[in-house]
This record gives structure tokens, sequence and C-alpha cells, in this order.
């Protein structure tokens, strides 16, 4: 008896195993607990010789299991860390972080300089109705600003008589939606994507404007000239900027102004305040009253400026990049050139 457990127990595979032994030998109704049972029928003599040598029998076989269950969860071990192995010296695969776009982290300047001036950003949709991209604006339908703005026209619902939406030609749409949204006085810049059909070295189809509100009681061309001027200092990081105030039109603003930047633009390298060039950078003027009417605001008790930028140029003019269609090519040797860590 005792060696045939003692074999079986140290031939057995696994945990289970172990436990039918176990439960053979000194379970309940294990063959050493029945014969230690048998032992109230003998003779007083018999089983003093026999007693011990069950007890002995039985502690030697609970000793056996036990050990060869701890070899065997020993063995477990070994093979899970033999499995598992990891070899830490190695060294890493590591991973290509992206960079932040040209594009974006020119906006978030502008953002952050037009917040130190106390302007809020402002949202619209990309797809526009005709109302807010050009009447609001003063812009009706036969005015011939409209053939000026190569507009993309979303295809017509069939049914709906209105003049059909637009993707945004400009973000001025968005003056319009800010005074709607929160009355005068009110100061908003609308940073954004707007489309217009013409694709060369200098125009995508897709590219990016920031427009610039301010509505109060007495605004003028000279809070406008100080705004513009404050920001061209931030923005190119110089001590003084010269801008040049050029007499233009615009539908919704009244007097108009494009406005030029005296530079230096030699040999690639832009130089902001000194030089013989100007650098167009912007269009602005004194907002219409009819442009201050559609957005619910009276043009007797307030009056503002407007102005809007191209994204995309301040960035190709502040960063040296020569080729605006680049910017949306997703090319990723370009992004990593010309991108910003995050
Ligand atoms: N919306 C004009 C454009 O896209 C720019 C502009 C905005 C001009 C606001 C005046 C005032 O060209």
């Amino acid at each position: 008896l005792r060696s045939k457990y003692l074999q079986a127990i140290s031939a057995a595979a696994d945990q289970s195993a172990l436990e039918d032994l176990r439960v053979q030998a000194v379970g309940k109704k294990g063959e050493i607990s029945l014969k230690m049972r048998e032992l109230g029928k003998m003779s007083p003599e018999e089983r003093q010789r026999m007693g011990p040598k069950l007890n002995a029998l039985k502690d030697e076989i609970n000793a056996a299991l036990a050990a060869k269950k701890a070899a065997l969860t020993d063995a477990a071990l070994n093979d899970r860390l033999q499995a598992e192995w990891l070899d830490v010296t190695l060294p890493g695969r590591t991973r290509r972080t992206g960079t932040i776009h040209p594009i974006s982290q020119v906006t978030e300047e502008i953002s952050a300089i037009f917040a130190d001036m106390g302007f809020a950003v402002a949202e619209g949709p990309q797809v526009e109705s005709d109302w807010y991209n050009f009447d609001a604006l003063n812009i009706p339908p036969e005015h011939p600003a409209r053939q000026e703005h190569d507009t993309f026209f979303m295809s017509r619902i069939e049914g709906d008589n209105r003049p059909p939406h637009v993707l945004r030609t400009h973000t001025s749409p968005v003056q319009i939606r800010a005074m709607q949204d929160q009355g005068a006085p009110i100061r908003v810049i609308a940073p954004g994507r707007v489309y217009r059909c013409d694709y060369d070295q200098t125009h995508t189809p897709m590219f990016h404007q920031v427009e610039g509100m301010a509505i109060d009681r007495d605004i003028s061309m000279a809070n406008l000239k100080w705004v513009l001027e404050e920001f061209c200092r931030a923005f190119f990081e110089v001590d003084e900027v010269e801008l040049r105030f050029r007499a233009s039109h615009f539908p919704f603003t009244e007097p108009s102004a494009e406005v030029d930047l005296r530079c230096n633009w030699s040999d690639g390298q832009l130089k902001v305040g000194e030089g013989d060039d100007w650098m167009e950078i912007l269009g602005s003027g004194m907002m219409h009253p009819k442009v201050l009417e559609a957005g619910g605001i009276d043009p007797d008790r307030w009056q503002g400026f407007a102005f809007g930028m191209g994204i995309d140029r301040l960035a190709m003019l502040k960063y040296g990049i020569p080729d605006l269609r680049a910017f949306f090519d997703s090319d990723l040797r370009w992004l990593r050139h010309y991108g910003f860590s995050a």
C-alpha cells in the first residue's frame, strides 16, 4: 500500500491527479482511512501493533502529497516565468509623434494675441446659407461682388425654392451670427476654413481666414488701426511695424481699406517693419449700417470695425513657407519639416 501510493504520488502529472490520489488514499472513504476504521474491530494487541503503523503511514502519505503539491506549484511558476520571459534590456521601439500643422499653430498664435486685447473666439458653419454669406453682408443677388467670389454651390434639394447653400467664401458671415447670438457691445474673432474655386501657387480651393469685429458706442478707424498694429507687432515679434491703409471697397464696410505691411522681402527672407516692399495682409473697414441691422443691432446707437485676413498667408510669411498648396498635401516629410512639436 505504502509503495503503491508513494510511487503514484511522485508520478502525478498535475494538481488534479494529485487530488484524486489524496481522495483515494486518505480521503473520507480512502483506502487508508477505511483501514483505520477497521482498527475498532481488532483485538487490543492487534490494534496496538497496527494503530501506530497506520498513523505513521497516513502521516507519510500526507507529507508526500504536500511535498508533491509544492513541487508542482513551483514547476507551474517556472513554466510561466519561462513563457512570459521579457528582456528589459532590449532598446525600446520609439514611436514618432506627430507635429502641429503650421495653420493650427498660427491660428493659436492669432487667437492668443487677440485674446489679450479682449477678443473672444466665435464660430459658424462652413456650409452656409446664401443669406448669411451674401445678402446679410449687403451683397444682394445681382451684386457684382458675387461673381468675384468663385463660389462653390451645394446641390439644390428638390422642392426647395430657396437659393442653394454655399461653402462659405469668407468668414464674414460669422459677423452676422455673432451679432445675432451676443448683441452689442461685442469683440470677437472668427478663425476658420473658407472655400473658393481657385488653384495655383498662392490659391487653394480651401483656405483659412480670421475675421475680426468690434462693436461699441464709438468705435472708429483709429481703434482698428491700433488693434491691427498691435497684432502685427505681436505676431511678427518686432518692436515697430508700419501699416498702410489703402482706400478700397467691400459691400459690407464703409469706408473700406486694404491694409499693407511694410517689409523687406529679399532672398526669401522676410523682415517686417523695414524695407521698401508693401505686403497686402487684410481687408477691413467700418461696418456698414445694413450689416449691423442684419445682425439685429441698431446702427444709430452702435458702430463697429471689421477686418478679414488670410491665415495661410500669415503662416507663409512668418515661417518662410514658399508654396501654399503644400499646406494641404499631407506629405509627412513636409509636415515634419514645417510642423511644430506639441
Ligand atoms: N471678407 C473679406 C474677404 O474675404 C475680407 C473683409 C472682412 C473685408 C471684413 C472687410 C471687412 O476678402
